[in-house]
């Protein structure tokens, strides 16, 4: 089903073609939380860009009304075909996936083919239909349990969960199709991605939350009666797990850095993408309670099977390679953009659409 911008195309075909850019963007899962955060950065850019999202998880209103939009899975090979063929693709941001870490342990199988076996068909039609390069949404899981930090992009994958591995299959399938190919590919491997578009009117809005900003910024602002905090056993200061927060809109510039690169005819390459400091559970809960000025009650349960106990990026090589310089680095600076955005919609996308 064609569900370009809410129905189907009004011009007719030869309109189109006259009008068309010459190069278009497609993303893939671009109306859920990081793909919303990139399309936008990218449009406010001046690029073109089309979308494909099932809508399994994310938001058609996380998606311009102007950006052409289909409802498809990314195994829909009739109508991936129909994107290639009405628009001149010259790249694809791959960020279609699922992506909860203890779920994926509960039910391996649900990531092994939406994350996998969904892609074998998509990456059929990306051969077929030559597009130039994939850019990829690779996450930190790929490392598992860290043997140093911080972590480098050539240190030892042996991810600690099903979901980390489907990443990693997927970054080891994207070699083969180069290899085979020639399709290049960049991927980013995501620390923890968090906070809002500095513009407003896009955030985090996962159903169910699993990640501890949103989940915290939830419960100082409904006043929940407690957050779950998983482990307070670790290996670190304070007991609790050490994480690496990006902001979205760094992580935004590192997928347009990277699009260009692969644009100018880069080779293929892996980037870290983290702030290279890590917080524990409880910093950014302290944190937070300054930020909100409320406290969040707390309570301690069980470790969450696959979490390692600290994920702290080394980012050097995209920062060298292709200059990407976080301006929203701060903890402070993530928490403040993240608290606003829950603050000013306490119901997700649900009822506070049409803002942009
Ligand atoms: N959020 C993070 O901190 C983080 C960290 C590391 C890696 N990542 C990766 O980044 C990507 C985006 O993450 P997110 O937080 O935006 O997740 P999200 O759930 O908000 O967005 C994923 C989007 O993909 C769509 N989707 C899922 N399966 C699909 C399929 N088979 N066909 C078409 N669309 C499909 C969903 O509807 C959703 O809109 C994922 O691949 C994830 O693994 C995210």
């Amino acid at each position: 089903m064609d569900l370009r911008g809410g129905e189907r195309g009004k011009k007719s075909e030869p309109e189109q073609f006259l009008k068309m850019p010459a190069n278009y963007y497609l993303f893939t899962g671009a109306a859920g939380y990081v793909g919303s955060h990139v399309l936008r950065f990218f449009i406010e850019r001046g690029e073109h860009c089309v979308v494909l999202d099932n809508l399994s998880k994310g938001h058609r209103e996380a998606v311009p009304e102007k950006t052409p939009f289909f409802q498809a899975d990314i195994s829909d090979t009739d109508q991936l075909a129909h994107i290639f063929n009405t628009y001149p693709v010259s790249g694809i941001l791959h960020f279609a996936g699922y992506i909860e870490v203890g779920e994926s342990v509960k039910d391996p199988g649900k990531y092994f083919e939406n994350n996998v076996s969904r892609a074998v068909p998509f990456l059929e039609a990306v051969r077929k239909f030559q597009i130039p390069w994939v850019l990829f949404s690779s996450s930190a899981a790929v490392y598992g349990e860290p043997e140093k930090i911080p972590i480098l992009e050539n240190d030892s994958l042996k991810p600690t969960s099903p979901y980390g591995l489907t990443k990693l299959m997927m970054e080891n399938m994207l070699q083969v199709y180069e290899k085979s190919f020639g399709i290049r590919s960049v991927c980013l491997r995501y620390f923890n991605a968090a906070g809002a578009c500095p513009s407003g009117g896009l955030g985090e809005s996962h159903t169910p939350e699993s990640h501890l900003i949103p989940r915290a910024c939830k419960a100082a602002i409904n006043g929940v009666p407690f957050l779950s905090i998983y482990g307070t056993d670790y290996q670190t200061p304070d007991g609790t797990c050490i994480r690496d927060y990006v902001h979205i809109w760094d992580l935004a510039e590192a997928h347009y850095l990277s699009a260009k690169a692969l644009d100018r005819g880069m080779n293929s390459t892996v980037y870290n993408i983290g702030s290279e400091k890590g917080y524990s559970v409880k910093e950014v809960l302290k944190t937070l309670e300054v930020i909100s000025n409320r406290k969040i009650p707390i309570q301690i349960e069980e470790r969450r099977a696959g979490d390692p106990a600290v994920l702290v990026a080394s980012s050097k090589r995209i920062r060298q390679e292709l200059g990407w310089d976080p301006k929203y680095q701060s903890l402070e600076k993530i928490l403040v953009s993240a608290y606003q955005w829950h603050e000013t919609h306490p119901d997700g996308f649900a009822k506070s659409l049409k803002n942009h």
